[in-house]
């Protein structure tokens, strides 16, 4: 099992290992102590994973309650938020009791949300269930709905007290989530560096557990540094802006991390086109995706990504700052006038 601490107020700790959900109770009380769980999770998660879960906690003393909710982006919303608001106080959860998010980052930012808000707070555990919420939304603290304009646009900051990334779930995680991952995977490699770029250039010996310990070490710094998302934490918008903007052209059709991949080819080929990015880490990167079977290309025309790239929340009145690679291990940022926007977009297609 692998550690890493992330000391973000009073710190918390990422446990990273196969085999995990069958200690994750005694894991749980010794960081919360006794209290009664409620156990959120999504209606995929809940038949593979949810009774192992709720036992481990029962068997370690503590009173667990299940709460599902219909898997998929579609209900991260305010009103599923509501429902599971209603379930905690039916189950008269009090504010030295906690919640469990067990699932991908859907269930972790929804139950991160009404975690938040619940009796104004309470502690809760994150037990990421996808590549995607164990490389990347499990830590660092951000929880959100979505809204009709847009995704994430309503949440809050609220650190996990533990997070538990048992890697015997991705066993079961179908291969498009496993590629989504990897996407978010392969960009914190472009920010960081050498050493977690050649961990993830190697599909057919991918180690998991190292990949995610890497990726989860990375974020933890940047949190450290920049919590709030003033200044660092944006280095790990990279790829998405435009990656946004595919996501929303597709309705969401297509998965979070593939729009990522084609939103980071994008940037890094516009970055070559500028003089910004070199061209071998360009191409380097690129192959990477490919590698793993995931898009670095889309049809939808350049005035269609445009329009909804300048929409998106990044957007500070007239300008929009976009994250380029300079080589492995160097990101600037690049403030860029509105309307050079689809300038930018255009020199990024293949
Ligand atoms: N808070 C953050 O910092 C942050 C960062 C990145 C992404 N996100 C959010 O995370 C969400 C995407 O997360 P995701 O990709 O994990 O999606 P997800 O939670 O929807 O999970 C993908 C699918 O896999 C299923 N699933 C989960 N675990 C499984 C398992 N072990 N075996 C089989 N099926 C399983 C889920 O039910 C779902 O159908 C988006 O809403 C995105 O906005 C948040
Ligand atoms: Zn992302």
């Amino acid at each position: 099992m692998h550690t890493v601490k992330v000391n973000v107020g009073k710190g918390y700790e990422v446990k990273i290992g196969a085999g995990l959900l069958s200690c994750a109770g005694q894991l749980v009380k010794d960081v919360l102590g006794q209290c009664r769980v409620a156990i959120i999770t999504d209606s995929n998660v809940l038949p593979l994973y949810g009774e192992k879960v709720q036992k481990s906690l029962e068997n370690a003393g503590l009173q667990a309650h299940m709460i599902s909710f219909p898997a998929g982006e579609e209900n991260k919303t305010l009103q599923t938020v509501g429902t599971l608001l209603e379930r905690l106080s039916q189950l008269q959860l009090t504010r030295s009791d906690a919640v469990v998010a067990l699932g991908g980052g859907v269930v972790g930012d929804m139950a991160g949300f009404a975690a938040a808000i619940y009796l104004r707070g309470v502690r809760y555990v994150q037990i990421p269930t996808t590549l995607l919420a164990a490389v990347d939304s499990s830590v660092g603290g951000k929880t959100a709905v979505d809204l009709g304009a847009g995704k994430n646009l309503a949440g809050a900051f609220k650190q996990p007290e533990l997070v538990i990334c048992d890697t015997d779930t991705l066993k079961t995680l179908p291969h498009v989530q496993i590629q989504s991952g990897m996407a978010e995977a392969i960009k914190t490699a472009v920010l960081q560096g050498e050493d977690l770029m050649e961990k993830v250039e190697n599909p057919e010996n991918a180690d998991f557990t190292e990949i995610i310990t890497r990726c989860v070490r990375y974020k933890a710094h940047i949190v450290e540094i920049d919590e709030k998302e003033k200044n660092e934490r944006k280095l790990l918008n990279l790829g998405h802006t435009i990656g946004h903007a595919i996501e929303k052209c597709s309705n969401f059709q297509l998965p979070h991390g593939h729009c990522v991949a084609i939103g980071m080819a994008f940037i890094l080929r516009a970055g070559e086109k500028l003089g910004i990015t070199d061209t071998a880490t360009s191409q380097r990167v690129e192959k990477c995706l490919q590698s793993w079977g995931l898009p670095t290309d889309t049809d939808y025309p350049t005035d269609a990504l445009c329009t909804v790239a300048l929409s998106d929340k990044k957007r500070s009145g007239d300008s929009i700052t976009f994250v380029f690679a300079e080589k492995i291990g160097s990101c600037i940022f690049k403030k860029v006038p509105i309307s050079e926007v689809s300038d930018y977009i255009e020199k990024g297609k293949n």
